[in-house]
């Protein structure tokens, strides 16, 4: 068969690698993909918001299974335009992806089908969402409604750092129609950790557990930023939690969904809060995490594909995973100054010498191709992914490849996975 894998980062490097090794697959695309997938993929320059283009290229190759990686073309509705062609394609149609869309959405959702979360408000007046804060106090967390890629939450420990928040997107409008509504809720205090079950809308299929890095700097300092590093298993998860969580969050978030007359296929991602052994949902997303996916790919055992279509048939009937008896963790490698401004177009180096190690995969995130080399181009450039049988293990791997790769200005935190070492 063929498959079509949208998107162009460090998740869908993971993706189009697990998928390759499929014995179901005979060719494999990938639309905008980059330098690292052009290794096992045709790359198609097709970016992963054109829908109308990628339609058309899909019909053209006669893809047989088209797989998206990132929310933007969920929230568009690329999966109902597919399905209205009559093609098959995994990941939630754009109704269900409001489930990471709306950030007022999901909460009313968890309210409705008393899904453990933060308690909160939305509002759409800005003097009344003055009020409330006044009235909780700070610690308060501020987060615009819609997407704003990454920065529309607003995690203030102070009621004017809130205030502020509120002025910056309800009065300037910093993320336009994302901040129309915003919803405040109370802040929660835990460790993090990210939870994915594939899902047909009705089954659940959940899969091992991972945590992630989101601040730049090491021991979660400075800014939040897209992920700087992630490892699984996460040992906060322990196996009873991992049942708590798929009976008390996964499996009514679906039947919520279907019964309110969206029901949800693909992969749902929820990000959680874990507080005294106690889960509880700080958001979800309607995709893979980006790097949760690395280092999960990397343990999968089971084939993928299988999986995939049958989500996207309906018909979810494998109740569990294989995962190899390995740690894997991932260091995402990013351009100097990332998750701010940062300088491009400085040569890579060392990336063949870390081809020749065993146990590692350097999935590309931010490259491209610049007369014959390969450049940074993004904010996070590479996910250095290990395996070990320890997680300890799996971390002097990871950074065993991360000292032999190189360019200008690169910035990567010290510390990934150490959060499962302490534990
Ligand atoms: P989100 O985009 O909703 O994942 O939020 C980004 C980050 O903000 C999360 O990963 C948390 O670190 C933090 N965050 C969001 N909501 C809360 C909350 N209610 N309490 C504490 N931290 C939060
Ligand atoms: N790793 C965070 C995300 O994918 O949103």
């Amino acid at each position: 068969m063929k498959v079509l894998v949208v998107g162009g980062g460090g998740r869908e490097h993971a993706l189009v690698w697990k998928i390759a090794q499929s014995p179901l697959v005979k060719e494999i695309y990938c639309a905008p993909g980059n330098p690292g997938i052009a290794g096992l993929a045709i790359c198609a320059h097709i970016p992963a918001d054109d829908i109308d283009a990628l339609l058309d290229f899909a019909r053209a190759e006669k893809i047989n299974l088209t797989v998206v990686g990132p929310e933007v073309p969920l929230t568009m509705g690329i999966v109902d335009r597919f399905q209205a062609a009559g093609l098959e394609i995994f990941g939630p149609n754009q109704a269900a992806a409001c489930i990471e869309g709306s950030k007022s959405f999901s909460k009313d959702l968890m309210a409705k089908y008393a899904i453990p979360t933060a308690a909160y408000q939305t509002f759409t007046d800005r003097d009344a969402a003055v009020a409330y804060i006044n009235e909780q106090g700070a610690p308060i967390v501020v987060k615009a409604d819609g997407l704003a890629a990454g920065k529309g939450v607003i995690v203030a420990m102070t009621e004017a750092q809130a205030i502020e928040a509120i002025n910056d997107i309800m009065l300037d409008k910093v993320f336009g129609a994302a901040g129309a509504s915003v919803v405040i809720e109370e802040f929660m205090d835990g460790e993090e950790a990210s939870f994915f079950a594939f899902t047909d809308g009705k089954n659940v299929l959940p899969l091992a557990s991972s945590q992630d890095h989101k601040r730049a700097f090491d021991n979660d300092e400075g800014p939040n930023t897209g992920g700087m590093g992630a490892y699984s298993p996460a040992p906060v998860v322990t196996a009873a939690l991992h049942d708590e969580i798929v009976e008390t969050i996964v499996k009514p978030t679906i039947a919520g969904m279907a019964n309110d007359g969206c029901p949800y296929s693909g992969i749902l991602y929820v990000g959680l809060m874990i507080k005294d052994g106690k889960p509880r949902v700080v958001e979800y997303n309607a995709r893979f995490g980006d790097p949760e996916a690395q280092p999960l790919l990397m343990r999968m055992k089971s084939d993928i594909v299988p999986v995939l279509q049958a989500c996207a048939r309906g018909n979810l009937q494998q109740d569990s995973i294989e995962w190899h008896d390995k740690a894997a963790v991932c260091v995402a490698m990013a351009s100097g100054g990332y998750p701010a401004a940062y300088e491009k177009g400085f040569e890579i180096t060392g990336l063949e010498e870390v081809l020749a190690m065993d146990d590692v995969m350097v999935f590309h995130a931010g490259t491209t191709l610049e007369d014959g080399k390969i450049v940074n181009a993004g904010g996070r450039v590479l996910g250095v992914t290990g395996l070990g049988d320890t997680v300890a293990e799996a971390i002097d791997c990871a950074y065993r490849a991360v000292a032999k790769i190189h360019w200008n200005g690169v910035h990567f935190r010290k510390d990934i996975g150490q959060k499962a070492l302490n534990r």
